[in-house]
Order: C-alpha cells, then structure tokens, then sequence
C-alpha cells in the first residue's frame, strides 16, 4: 500500500478495477476508491464525531471543491485575503478521508485556525456512504456540483498533472469511468451559478451558514472576499502557484487551479464523447432534477 502506512480497513475480496497508469481501483458500499482513499473513507466513518456547529463542503472532486473552501472559510472568518495569501486552501479546509483520516492523516490542529467556533471540514465522500455518519450531529451541509463534462476534463487534466502516472491517460477511456431533505442545513449549489453571479449566490451561502452579510460596512466585506476567492487572485498567489506536492497527494499544489471557466469540455471532448456522456447523465440523473 501507498507510503508504507498500516493496511487497516483494506479488505482483499473487495472488486478491484486497473485504473490509469499502475493504480488500481477498489470498489465498496457502490463506489470506486483509490487505496489511499478507501482506508481514509473507512476511518472516517469508523472514527469521525461530527459537532453540530460543523460545516461540512461535500462535493465530487474537480467541481469546485478549491473555490468553495475558500470561500467558506473567508465568510465564516470573515476574513480579508491575507490567510489566502500565504495559505493553500487546502490547508485552510481539511478533507475528511484524504487529510485527517487515513494513510496521510494530521491532526485537525495543524491546519490554520480560524477565529470561529465551527469547523470547516471537506469530504468527497457520496451521500450515501456518509449520510449516517453525519445525520445525527444535523451540522450544516454545503453542496457543490458541476457540469459532469467540465467535472471530466478539469479531473482528467488534473490526472495528467500527476507524477505517478507515466503513460498519459487516453480520454477516452476516462470518459467510458464516468459513473446523485434538509433545505435548512444543506445549501445546495452549481460551479455554473457559482461562476454566473459569485456575489448573490456568496451572500445566499452566507445566510445559510447563519453569518449573513448585513451588518454596517458588511458590503464591502462581502465584495472583497469575492474578490479575494476569485481564480485569478488565488491563482496568482505563490502558495498556489508552487510545483512542491501537497502532503497528502503526489500533485504539484498548483495542479488545483487550472482554467475556472465554464465549457472547457467543449476544447477537448469530441462530439461522440458529448453525447456518451450525455446518454450516461440523462440515464443516472433524469429524476434528480440536476439535469443540464
Ligand atoms: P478547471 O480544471 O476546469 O480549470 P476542485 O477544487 O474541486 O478540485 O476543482 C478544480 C476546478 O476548479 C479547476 O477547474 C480549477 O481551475 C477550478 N478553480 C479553482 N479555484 C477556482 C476559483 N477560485 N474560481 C473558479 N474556479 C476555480
């Protein structure tokens, strides 16, 4: 197993599928894992004792997962870009089941502080396989999803950027992998709406999380945490442009700031693509109401 760590929750008879390169993926409760991630997603729900001040970002990874850890932290710190400046938020918003728990695990204190009660925890962990875990603390949950053909490319290019993996990654066979209660505590929200009108849809999120942006100077607030969280300013700090890997991932901490546009897919996929993906979205998700 990766990094010579403890092999505690791998379990042999799982389904195991060759991924890109020499990696391999396991299959448990539905869902295809990398190794690492597995033993941390067992952990985590083995270990995890979620508070009902958390705040919690679920989101499958490449749909915005950077912006919005940013984001929440800045709202809910009501904090100015400096944090931002000299800290990846990656290491201002722990993930669950790649940071805290499993292979690569640190404790919850080596990440920035913040000034606020709640912690800002990330998970790329599905509903289904989480959901138990964290019902009964009923802490605040924030959702974020994307357009599954940018999710595609922004994941394949991020795969690209991966030192472990020699051979590039067909796009093709990346596009055959691709495989959906509670208003008041779950905000629910697209990179799309996210990107079409950042400052309405950051005010909505933070009256969600119960710090609503009304107070006298509030509004400047409110823009400058725009401002700071945007891809071109967090895009041009050092700390996110470094090609020094993260701790927990053999990727430059560049690697999660690539373009930030909508319809990338559309400069890499070809129309067969489009429409396999198309056919597959339509079959997964027609009564979820998250159709594009
Ligand atoms: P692209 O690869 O399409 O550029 P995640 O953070 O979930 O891994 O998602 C990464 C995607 O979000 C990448 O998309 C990245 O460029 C984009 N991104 C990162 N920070 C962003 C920001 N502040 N605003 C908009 N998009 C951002």
């Amino acid at each position: 197993m990766e990094n010579g760590d403890s092999n505690e929750g791998y379990d042999s008879s799982l389904p195991v599928e060759k991924w890109c390169g020499d990696d391999r993926l396991y299959q448990w409760k539905g869902c295809w894992f990398r190794l690492q991630y597995l033993l941390g997603t067992r952990q985590v729900l083995d270990k995890f004792k979620p508070l009902p001040s958390d705040v919690i970002l679920a989101s499958f990874p490449k749909t915005g997962t950077t912006w919005l850890k940013s984001l929440l932290y800045s709202i809910i710190n009501r904090s100015s870009g400096a944090c931002l400046r000299s800290n990846h938020p990656h290491l201002l918003v722990p993930t669950l089941e790649v940071q805290l728990y499993g292979p690569q695990q640190q404790s919850f204190s080596n990440f920035a502080s913040t000034s606020s009660s709640s912690r800002i925890l990330a998970t790329h962990l599905p509903r289904q396989i989480l959901a138990d875990a964290v019902r009964p603390a009923d802490c605040r949950v924030v959702y974020v999803t994307r357009n599954p053909k940018d999710t595609l490319t922004s994941f394949w290019q991020f795969v690209l950027k991966s030192s472990s993996y020699e051979e590039p990654w067909p796009l093709e066979m990346a596009v055959e992998k691709e495989s959906l209660e509670r208003p008041e505590k779950v905000f629910f929200i697209t990179y799309e709406e996210l990107k079409d009108d950042t400052k309405t849809q950051v005010k909505r999120l933070a009256e969600f999380l119960g710090c609503p942006f009304n107070g006298d100077g509030e509004e400047e607030v409110l823009d400058e945490i725009v401002m700071s969280c945007s891809f071109e300013k967090l895009s041009s700090h050092e700390v996110n442009k470094s090609s020094e890997h993260s701790p927990w991932m053999r990727l430059p901490m560049s690697s999660f700031f690539r373009k930030g546009e909508v319809g990338d897919h559309r400069n890499y996929l070809n129309n067969e693509m489009v429409e396999r993906i198309d056919a597959i979205t339509v079959e997964k998700f027609h009564e979820s109401g998250l159709m594009y």
